[in-house]
């Protein structure tokens, strides 16, 4: 027994360097630390501004009453839990597609849209940079640019579909609106081919987006200078209240004949961001081609998670083809707008008129969804999560929908106070 346990022994010894050991810790992540100092924070009055979730006039998480409504649908028709195919239910992905495009949608009518169900908008951004870095013809083939700023996610997911990323300016600190010269600019020297990432609407991080007239120029400048245009979609409804006009720079562009690749969140909009639901597409020039470039979508799904899951898409199924819950969502889905909307308007007569905070704060009013770029400083944010318990992204990102009325007041006299150096 004894000499039967020795070579085992040695054996442990050797191994008792894990092979893991070099592996250096990565650097935390940005958002979630914030949520983790929330947490251990034992104020009462803090507050959670940096996590992009919606939250209620109570600040808690929200179910929407369709998607309950949706879920005792589905419970009572006793659905299975069988595998969904490759690239999703169709039933999901056509009215995910009919949503983002438009009933009158050309090339949707003319069934030329490749549509895969994703996980998520970020599977879907995923799914997309890897097809394109597969499959997209032209010459600068592996260039993406993105706005600057640009929500965090995007640089590591299209650099790990195998693209290259590259910036284009967006964000104008002095007016603390858009930078549209620099935007044209950057476009107009992008190299041919390249591809471009738009934020569709309620752009992430800045809350600040192009007008119709703005997307109508910059429509011009990707067809001039042959660019892919990629849109990221994830608020769709959220911006404005109404699904058709946040849609806007995307039928657009569509309607303009660029052949658009869409990313689709149902996280914010339906508030279903644990179950993982969104759509990928393409618009193709035929059937013949759809069916072809959805042929080569599964080629790039199935080694990744081989299909995509039924619960959430099953929900936005229910609610987009039963006319009484759509109708009802889409007075849901305003009803988070608008209360989004009224924050920033009792931020911004707060900070104006009850404190005469020191600085212009039309921003707070101007921009849009879910964000707000405050023009805090990295320092004023620090004072504020130490002194006041207020937690922020350390660019002074605030999460419009962590205020409600009992915080706002609380928000705007803090932010007074680390602007004028009282804090
Ligand atoms: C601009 C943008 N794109 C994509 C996403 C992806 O979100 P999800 O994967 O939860 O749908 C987010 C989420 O915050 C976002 O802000």
């Amino acid at each position: 027994m004894l000499a039967a346990a020795r070579p085992f022994a040695r054996r442990s010894a050797v191994r008792s360097v894990s092979l893991w050991a070099n592996v250096p810790a990565g650097p935390p992540d940005p958002i979630l630390g914030v949520s983790e100092a929330f947490k251990a924070d034992p104020s009462p009055k803090k507050i959670n501004l940096g996590v992009g979730a919606y939250r209620d006039e109570n600040g808690k998480p929200y179910v929407l009453p369709s998607v309950k409504k949706a879920e005792t649908i589905l419970l009572a028709n006793k659905v299975n839990k069988e595998y969904a195919p490759i690239t999703g239910e169709p039933e999901f992905t056509k009215l995910a597609a009919r949503l983002a495009y438009g009933e009158a949608s050309t090339p949707l009518n003319e069934n030329r849209i490749a549509v895969t169900q994703s996980i998520s908008g970020t599977g879907a951004l995923r799914v997309g940079g890897a097809f394109i870095a597969r499959h997209y013809p032209r010459e600068n083939r592996r260039i993406i640019y993105l706005p600057k700023p640009s929500w965090g996610n995007h640089t590591p997911l299209f650099r790990d579909s195998g693209l290259e990323v590259r910036g284009y300016r967006y964000f104008d600190k002095d007016t603390v609106g858009l930078d549209f010269k620099g935007l044209k600019e950057d476009l107009k020297d992008a190299p041919e081919g390249s591809i471009v990432l738009l934020h569709a609407c309620a752009h992430n991080p800045t809350g600040i987006d192009p007008t119709p007239e703005q997307w109508k120029e910059i429509s011009e400048i990707v067809k001039e200078k042959e660019l892919f245009p990629f849109f990221d979609m994830a608020y769709q409804g959220f911006a404005s209240g109404s699904p058709d006009k946040d849609a806007f720079a995307v039928r657009h562009f569509v309607s303009e004949g660029h052949q658009i690749a869409l990313a689709q969140s149902f996280a914010k909009n339906m508030g279903l961001y644990g179950e993982r639901v969104g759509a990928f597409s393409l618009v193709t020039g035929s059937p013949e081609e759809r069916a072809k470039v959805d042929s080569q979508v599964k080629i790039v799904v199935r080694p990744m998670y081989s299909n995509p899951p039924i619960h959430g898409a099953r929900i936005v199924s229910t609610i987009l083809s039963t006319p009484d819950l759509h109708r009802q969502w889409e007075q849901e889905v305003k009803g988070m707008a608008d209360r989004i909307i009224s924050m920033r308007e009792k931020l911004y007569d707060a900070l104006t008129k009850d404190f005469a905070t020191p600085g212009e704060w039309g921003h707070i009013k101007s921009q849009i969804g879910m964000f707000s770029f405050t023009g805090l400083t990295q320092p004023q944010t620090k004072a504020l999560a130490e002194k006041a318990s207020i937690y922020m992204t350390a660019d002074g990102r605030i999460s419009m929908a962590g205020l409600n009325s009992s915080n706002v007041q609380y928000f705007a006299e803090s932010v007074h106070k680390a602007v004028t150096g009282q804090l």
